[in-house]
Parts: C-alpha cells; structure tokens; sequence
C-alpha cells in the first residue's frame, strides 16, 4: 500500500510513522510527503528519510480547487492509496473526500467528540477535564467528525500543565497512529456507518 502524510508543522507523528515503516511496524510503502509549507519541519524529515516532497502552496493557486487538484495530481502520480493526515492545518473539501473516499484518515489530540479544532490540548486543559486523550479517525467532509478507528484515554493529573499534557497526548499519539495506520494496511477495518470494526 502506497501511503501520502500530509503535514503542515513539525511532523513528530510524521517522524513516528517513519520509523514505525523503518522497523516494519507499518507494512506499506511512505510514498509521499505533501505540504503546504516549505518551513514545515516534516520537510527536512522528509529529506533525512529520503522520501518524495510535494510542497504545494495555497497562495500559488487562485482557489481551493486548483490547490487541491494539483495535490491530487501528485497523488496519482505516486499510486497513492492511504493518505494520511499529521498535522495538516487545512480543511480537505468535500469533493477531495469524495476522491479518497474511505482513504483518508487523522489523528485529533483529544476523545472526538469533544473538543474538536486546532487547540483541542488547550481548550481540555482549560475546560478542567481529568481525561482527555487521542483520537485516530476517517476523514469525511465535517471537521473532526469521521468514523472513529482507534481512541485512547489520556489522565490530567494533579500538577500537570497545559505542556506536560501536551508531551503525554504526543507520546501516545506516536504510539496510537501507526498501528492504527497497520490495521488500515492490513485492511483489517471494516466500516459500518459511523462504527469501525476491527477484524481479528
Ligand atoms: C498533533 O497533535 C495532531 O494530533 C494534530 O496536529 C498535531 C501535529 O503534530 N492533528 P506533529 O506535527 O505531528 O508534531
């Protein structure tokens, strides 16, 4: 299976993914990185890797459709079959999901669905929760709102602040992703509506 990570910042769950493939951890072949930013740290990652870059920016096209098209041409190009979404700080329209129907997946820092959004570590810490966790789900055409694959909990302890939440939800998430990515290329997730089961 040909896998695409998308990524718009520092890629630690990018980094994870790669040595989960390096040890065979993740049966599939990391194809490709897509970003839309040449100052994503997921570049040099990438490059250190040697795996493919395609760094497509926004502002180089008139609208979302020729942006997302010309990603999807790289796509093609590539046999691309899973595409996995680390840190990509964009929507995907309903017409790309509709491409990838099924094929995309993401992780969200937080037990979907509570706390959606680009801050969920912040917005559970400050809420007061005394577990929040890591959510690995499809990507359909809502934000944060696919069929869920894996989820685990995370504790909020007495003394814990918003940055060592931060460093326990990555720890996990770096755990949680690859195998979730395995079951996806072992094609061991069958989809019923909003439930995800996992075959034996
Ligand atoms: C992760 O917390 C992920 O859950 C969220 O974006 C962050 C990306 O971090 N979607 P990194 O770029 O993989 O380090």
């Amino acid at each position: 299976m040909n896998i695409a990570v998308f990524a718009s910042g520092r890629g630690s769950n990018f980094a994870a993914i790669i040595r989960a493939v390096k040890k065979g951890k993740i049966k599939a072949n990391l194809a490709l990185l897509v970003s839309d930013n040449p100052k994503a740290k997921a570049i040099a990652k990438a490059k250190r890797a040697g795996i493919k870059i395609a760094l497509v920016k926004r502002e180089n096209f008139n609208d979302k459709k020729g942006y997302e098209d010309k990603i999807i041409e790289h796509l093609k190009e590539n046999n691309i079959e899973l595409i996995v979404l680390a840190g990509y700080m964009r929507l995907v329209s309903a017409e790309f999901v509709a491409q990838y129907k099924d094929k995309i997946i993401n992780i969200h820092p937080a037990l979907l669905p509570s706390f959606k959004g680009a801050h969920a570590i912040k917005d559970a810490f400050d809420y007061g929760v005394k577990v929040t966790g890591v959510t690995v789900h499809f990507v359909d055409e809502k934000m944060d709102h696919g069929a869920i694959i894996l989820q685990k909990a995370v504790m909020v302890e007495e003394g814990d602040s918003e940055d060592s939440l931060e460093r326990k939800i990555h720890k996990i998430e770096h755990q949680l992703y690859p195998k979730a990515i395995q079951l996806v290329a072992e094609g061991k997730l069958k989809l019923q509506g909003r439930k995800v089961k996992i075959l034996p």
